[in-house]
């Protein structure tokens, strides 16, 4: 196992923070490749809670190298502060590259992301209001301004002008939001941001992962978001505006798919969806309340209340495709513990129909319907388990459902949030 890419199966939040920290200290490289602080993964490491939204989960270990690939939007505010916090808890953050490639999110993507959310009313994706939408849609669009842009200020400058004067008007004439932006004061400063990262920017980072990978070293892809998320193949248009899945990872981080070992898809043993969007096995009340106190299921970015529902084995498989998911990491089955009776969708029904396949149009899911099986419950606390001979035989039901509606084979099982609850098959 050389490159092994790890990706959300569902709606995020799946615990891919908790699983990439529990393989970084194997590992030699660590990339995020996608997204950017629209995500929020935690790392439980004794007392301390970390939450960490752009700099990749292996940070904690000094001797793995920790990559921001090209394929990152980022906010060079927001990294500064995460460097800071890791510096305060002891993390000198000497491991850290940054790609010259990554775009930059500028305070006026992050207005047009909340200017858009507004008009939206009713139809509102619940985005993080972070800017990622409007930065990738620059840099689509191929007006936006890349972290390397910072150090050539002739080229930030006019681009920067560029964007500020198509920016304001928009926001102004057709949002109706004041603003007033100024070049200098802007470029003062990211200036500023740009001056306290440089030594962490390399010009462009799949040299280092590249490199890294012709020297056979072990390299771990970091998703953010999940399947359900992709902008391509998740319940669009309620999605982020980057590729999670695993294919995301060879273009967002610059190496090619040739060399990907092991694609490790992190699947939550219950579904949760932040935001708005269609969410076929949600339970509205009753049962869901009690999945969200007992799996303090608030978002790690914005504190929001997740949406949570039964297992879904149609997204499942969906994931289980589109990734080509070798192994599963089931996470937070210890969530599940007090529960009677457990349901698990085996397929939709669709205008009288039982589907297998995952409608790609909101308008065909919004009409479909779960068809559960119903599962006996364990009943009996497991966060102490690390042994699978020792988990409850209803448990090892459950999960053998879930390896057979995924058809691929489970890896690792996470019974608590802290370093130490895994049980490794
Ligand atoms: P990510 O975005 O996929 O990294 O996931 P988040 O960090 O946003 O959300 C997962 C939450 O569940 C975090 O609060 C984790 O500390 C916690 N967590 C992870 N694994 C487990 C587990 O097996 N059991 C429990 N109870 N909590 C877990
Ligand atoms: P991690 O990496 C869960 C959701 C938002 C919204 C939609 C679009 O922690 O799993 P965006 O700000 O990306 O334009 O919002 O995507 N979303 C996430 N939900 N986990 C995440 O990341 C998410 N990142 C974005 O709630 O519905
Ligand atoms: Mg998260």
């Amino acid at each position: 196992m050389t490159v092994t890419i790890i990706v959300g199966t569902q709606w995020g939040d799946e615990g891919k923070g908790k699983i990439t920290d529990l393989l970084s200290r194997d590992m030699d490289m660590v990339v995020r490749y996608q997204g950017g602080n629209n995500a929020g993964h935690t790392v439980v490491i004794k007392e301390d809670v970390f939450k960490l939204h752009l700099i990749p989960s292996g940070i904690f270990f000094a001797n793995v190298q920790c990559v921001i690939g090209n394929g990152v939007v980022v906010d060079p505010a927001v990294l500064l502060g995460e460097i800071e916090t890791l510096q305060t808890k002891g993390f000198a953050v000497n491991n850290l590259n940054i790609s010259g490639q990554a775009h930059v999110i500028m305070p006026y993507h992050k207005d047009l992301d909340k200017a858009q959310e507004k008009r939206k009313e009713a139809g509102r994706i619940g985005t993080t209001c972070r800017g990622i939408g409007p930065c990738y849609v620059d840099k689509y669009s191929r007006y936006g301004i890349r972290i390397a842009d910072l150090y050539n200020q002739n080229v930030f400058k006019s681009a920067l002008a560029w964007n500020l004067e198509e920016k304001t008007f928009l926001l102004e004439k057709f949002y109706g939001m004041k603003v007033d932006y100024n070049v200098e004061s802007i470029m003062e400063e990211y200036l500023g941001y740009a001056h306290a990262i440089k030594k962490y920017v390399v010009e462009e980072s799949s040299s280092l992962v590249n490199n890294a990978i012709k020297k056979g070293k072990k390299l771990l892809l970091e998703g953010a978001q999940g399947t359900m998320l992709d902008v391509d193949h998740g319940t669009y248009p309620f999605v982020t505006s980057s590729n999670p899945v695993s294919s995301g990872a060879c273009v967002g981080a610059g190496f090619s798919p040739k060399a990907v070992n092991d694609i490790l898809g992190v699947v939550k043993a219950y579904v949760t969806r932040v935001g708005g969007g269609p969410f076929p096995t949600e339970i509205e009340g009753g049962v869901g309340d009690k999945l969200r106190e007992w799996g303090h299921e608030y978002g790690a970015t914005t504190g929001r209340p997740r949406r949570c529902g039964w297992f879904d084995g149609v997204v499942m498989s969906h994931a289980a495709k589109i990734n080509g998911l070798t192994s599963l990491a089931v996470t937070k089955l210890d969530v599940l513990d007090k529960l009677e009776r457990i349901k698990v969708c085996v397929a939709y029904e669709y205008q009288g129909k039982e589907i297998k396949d995952f409608p790609t149009e909101i308008y065909r899911l919004e009409q479909c319907k779960p068809v559960y099986v119903e599962m006996p419950g364990w009943q009996e606390s497991i966060d102490k388990v690390t042994d699978y001979k020792y988990l409850p035989a209803n448990a090892k039901k459950y999960l053998d459902k879930l390896a057979e509606l995924a058809e691929a084979p489970i890896s690792l099982i996470s019974v608590g949030a802290e370093r130490g609850q895994i049980i490794r098959i």
